[in-house]
């Protein structure tokens, strides 16, 4: 039933090479991350794991349908690849800061999407069980033999074990979390004693240190109407600079927070942030209608017609280089106390 890939989805082989965690799957042996003592909530996932919702011409995942309001189709899995091409860009290349050692037996990677960052992980520590999960079975069929994709939701009771993962990982699910203390105490109880999780999250709401981005500007309020779709499905986008207490609060303990700033545009002399700058720029403008859409029209009720014009003004303002914006990105990371059990 399980493979080490999840193929192309949408065909036969789907079903074959995604992990769908069935009953017979969950009697606990040793080897496996499954626990026994747990209602899987992938189970009888195998009718709509495959299938896909389509609105406004975009296509969005069917498993707890409207969790996600981001697509999930071809275009949006090249932003989220573009994204992680910026973030290493950013960062020096490193996928974590973290100290996980030179071989960790077990990693979790909770909203993998397209799995970029597993698979990078799986190569970079070859002897290491790699597992990805997502609400989406998007991931690609030739992978790394030490990486495999389950589909699951991480806001649901988790079926793994406790004590378990030598290091769990998520990375911008800003968007999509909604209660960020029950996803850290589960990754507080299923990490090994001594290991870490670290979540890497971005602050949507654009600022500027020498004042060309007034509080009346477009970009702003691009963010507000975003943040009152947000408000209303739950989801807190502030959550990532409130991470490290709610890490703390958690139990972790040597919990740690690195913050960069991620331009958008060609603004900072740096050439590092340049070339990260227009990133963010291509990333932003590619996918403002696939971060728009859901948001202010199913949540919001705009019309997509007042929608279109909006982002007009939208894509002008992110285009104008005399504003020198940027957001935030946290990077948090603490350790499960050797002491602690879980369970
Ligand atoms: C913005 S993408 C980030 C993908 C990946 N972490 C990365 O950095 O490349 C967010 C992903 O989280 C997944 N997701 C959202 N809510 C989820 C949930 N409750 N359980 C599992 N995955 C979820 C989405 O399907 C999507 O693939």
């Amino acid at each position: 039933m399980a493979s080490s890939a999840a193929p192309a989805p949408g065909t036969e082989e789907t079903m074959v090479g995604t992990m769908i965690i069935a009953d017979d799957e969950q009697d606990g042996d040793g080897d496996s991350a499954i626990g026994s003592d747990n209602e899987s909530n992938t189970t009888s996932l195998a009718s709509s794991v495959l299938d896909y919702n389509f609105e406004n011409g975009r296509r969005y995942h069917k498993f707890r349908e409207g969790r996600y309001v981001f697509p999930n189709d071809d275009r949006e899995q090249d932003r989220e690849d573009l994204k992680h091409a910026m973030i290493m860009e950013l960062v020096g290349g490193v996928l974590h800061f973290a100290p996980i050692g030179d071989s960790p037996q077990r990693v979790l990677d909770i909203g993998t999407g397209t799995g970029i960052w597993a698979i990078d992980m799986g190569e970079q520590y070859q002897s290491t069980e790699v597992i990805g999960t997502d609400l989406s079975p998007i991931q690609p069929k030739w992978v790394p033999p030490n990486v495999r994709f389950i589909v699951d939701d991480c806001e649901s009771d988790w079926v793994y074990q406790p004590n378990h993962f030598d290091f769990i990982h998520g990375r911008h699910l800003a968007v999509a979390i909604r209660d960020w203390p029950k996803l850290l105490k589960q990754s507080f109880k299923h990490l090994k004693p001594g290991g870490h999780a670290e979540f890497q999250e971005i602050l949507v709401f654009p600022e500027s240190d020498d004042g060309t981005l007034p509080q009346q500007s477009t970009l702003r309020q691009y963010f507000r109407y975003v943040n009152e779709a947000f408000e209303k499905l739950s989801i807190d986008l502030r959550a990532p600079s409130n991470l490290s207490k709610m890490f703390r609060d958690a139990g972790f303990e040597d919990v740690h927070e690195k913050v960069y700033k991620i331009p958008l545009g060609t603004w900072p002399k740096n050439p590092v942030l340049k070339k990260v700058g227009l990133f963010q720029r291509t990333n932003f403008l590619e996918g403002l209608s696939a971060i728009s859409l859901a948001p202010y029209t199913r949540v919001l009720g705009w019309s997509t017609e007042a929608l279109e014009v909006w982002l007009t003004e939208v894509r002008k303002a992110i285009l104008d280089e005399k504003t020198h914006s940027f957001d935030y990105m946290f990077f948090v990371y603490g350790r499960k106390p050797v002491e602690a059990a879980g369970g």
